[in-house]
């Protein structure tokens, strides 16, 4: 078991796994637990923190009965980090003041580093002109420090940006580290590591080293299936499990129709070449079709893949002996969105097909070894088990498939054009140099037709959408900035090459407020 272990009570923040994998990315072990499940035993006997960070969350601790973790944590003698509601909890447990803010505070600010604040290593690397830009998005403020605390950063709209006890180690930040948009915001938790004593020497190594740990502790000598859809995250977890229970694994790809365009022969024979693990192609094209038709509600249509799925795992299952696991490369944004994570009340945006759970008839118990990590952390996985590129830099792709890039009903014809368009679309990207730079892209075939002309005649067509995407995690994206002769170019491509489409269009909306997948 890892020795240096931070331990991260979650609040139900929507971006609590950020704070994870900025110290996965500065080389600290890490673990998140819902604050309902950590007590005073569980922090001082089994999980033995060397540090302890407070998330966000929704919750007012400024109310009666909001969440807390256990008051002994301040006894423990060990350096706590408090973050967002997390800082106004830890003030609230040690006697100072929290009241619901009268207005909120979302987006971007600038803190200025008290003058009283000492030499603290908090500040290391910080500061540097005496400002940090940074993220805030809460409603409540502490409004009276706990004994013991110094505000030692403020902003115009809250006073109390940053407090410490710096004689017990103890920081609170009215404003969000974790987040992309407080561009140093990995120093503040760098440093706070180093004032724990971390040798922030973690790396993908151990972590494959743990998940393969981890693999062998809960399968034992049971058999599992492995749901393998051309992704990196899915092949990541195909390989991981066949290093960790070699022998024990057998893949199934299931094509269910809604692949894109000689996708299901690239992906099982770019399997076959490189792997040596049992693999079963399953056609299921005409299941998946007949369930899906006449659906236009994008969550009827994800929580019906996603049914069909485990339906198709349980038929793979049934046919052969003693298995009694199913490994999926489920990703922690997959979760996120659909759920929270550790059964806080953070919002549902989508139901990734994954992440359903299983029903408890199917008899079978979820293997997802790499449900904690973000897309770009699987792809250094990936590279850490030796995958080859073609793998590893593969755009991701999602289970649903072009069932969801078909907004309203979904058939066969509509499936066809929206193949060919986005067959031209990646073409176009990859005869350009551009494939690498961009995280996504693909098109969206729209339920509407439009008026055009060609030649002499009048055509009444579909309309198709063209989305690219620049990402680190999938969490946050902003649109790929095409040349404009890049997109006349693939524009007139794709009218006179699909039969069908006469009229295409370039999404330029970023995540947030959109979403990357229109469904
Ligand atoms: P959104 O649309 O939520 O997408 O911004 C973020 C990333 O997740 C992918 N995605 C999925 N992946 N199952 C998956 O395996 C799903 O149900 C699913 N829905 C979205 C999406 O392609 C993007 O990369």
């Amino acid at each position: 078991m890892n020795q240096e272990r931070m331990l991260i009570i979650d609040f139900g923040s929507q971006v609590t796994q950020l704070i994870a994998r900025r110290l996965r990315e500065i080389g600290v072990y890490c673990e998140i637990h819902p604050f309902q499940s950590v007590t005073e035993s569980f922090v001082r006997t089994t999980f033995r923190p060397k540090a302890i960070i407070l998330s966000g969350g929704p919750g007012s601790a400024a109310e009666p009965g909001h969440p807390c973790p256990p008051p002994s944590i301040y006894e423990l003698g060990i350096p706590l980090l408090g973050i967002c509601y997390g800082q106004q909890v830890m003030m609230a447990q040690l006697g100072g003041r929290v009241e619901a803010g009268h207005h909120r505070e979302f987006g971007r600010a600038v803190v200025a580093k008290s003058s009283d604040s000492g030499n603290d290593v908090f500040f290391d690397g910080l500061f540097a002109d005496g400002t940090e830009m940074v993220w805030m998005s809460h409603g409540d403020r502490v409004t009276e420090l706990a004994p013991g605390f110094g505000v030692v950063g403020c902003s115009p709209n809250a006073p109390l940006a940053i407090v410490a006890d710096q004689k017990r180690n103890f920081y609170g930040l009215q404003f969000h580290p974790e987040v992309h948009h407080t561009p140093n915001g990995t120093e503040f938790l760098r440093n706070f590591a180093s004032i724990s004593g971390f040798s922030c020497n973690w790396t993908m190594k151990a972590f494959r080293n743990e998940a393969i740990g981890k693999i062998r502790k809960q399968v034992g000598s049971g058999k599992v299936i492995c749901g393998l859809s051309g992704g990196v995250d899915s092949a990541v977890t195909a390989l991981l499990l066949h290093q960790a229970v070699p022998g024990q694994v057998t893949c199934v790809f299931v094509d269910h129709g809604f692949l894109r365009k000689g996708e299901a022969k690239e992906v099982v024979s770019l399997f076959r070449e490189h792997y040596n693990i049992p693999l079963l192609h399953i056609d299921a094209e005409e299941k998946f079709m007949d369930a899906i038709s006449g659906q236009t509600d994008p969550e009827d249509k994800r929580k019906m893949i996603g049914k069909l799925f485990v339906d198709v795992f349980s038929e793979c299952a049934a046919g052969m002996e003693g298995v009694e696991f199913l490994a999926q490369g489920t990703l922690y944004p997959d979760v996120i969105e659909s759920v929270s994570a550790t059964g806080g009340p953070s919002a549902t945006i989508k139901s990734h097909h994954n992440v359903g759970g299983l029903p408890a008839t199917l008899g079978l118990r979820l293997v997802e070894p790499v449900r904690e990590l973000f897309k770009d952390e699987v792809r250094k996985l990936g590279v850490e088990l030796g995958m080859p590129n073609e793998f590893v830099e593969r755009h991701p792709f999602p289970g649903p498939g072009l069932a969801i890039r078909c907004p309203g009903a979904v058939t066969r014809e509509k499936l066809e054009l929206l193949r060919e368009a986005d067959a031209v679309f990646i073409h176009q990207i990859r005869k350009h140099g551009l494939y690498d730079k961009i995280w996504q892209a693909f098109a969206v075939l729209l339920p509407v037709q439009t008026v055009g002309v060609m030649g002499d005649n009048r055509t009444y067509e579909f309309v198709c959408v063209l989305r690219a995407v620049t990402s680190v995690d999938g969490m946050t994206a902003d649109t790929f900035r095409f040349s404009h002769e890049f997109l006349s170019e693939t524009s007139n491509m794709i009218v006179n090459e699909v039969r069908g489409i006469n009229r295409v269009a370039y999404d330029i909306t970023s995540k947030p407020p959109g979403t990357i997948e229109w469904e």
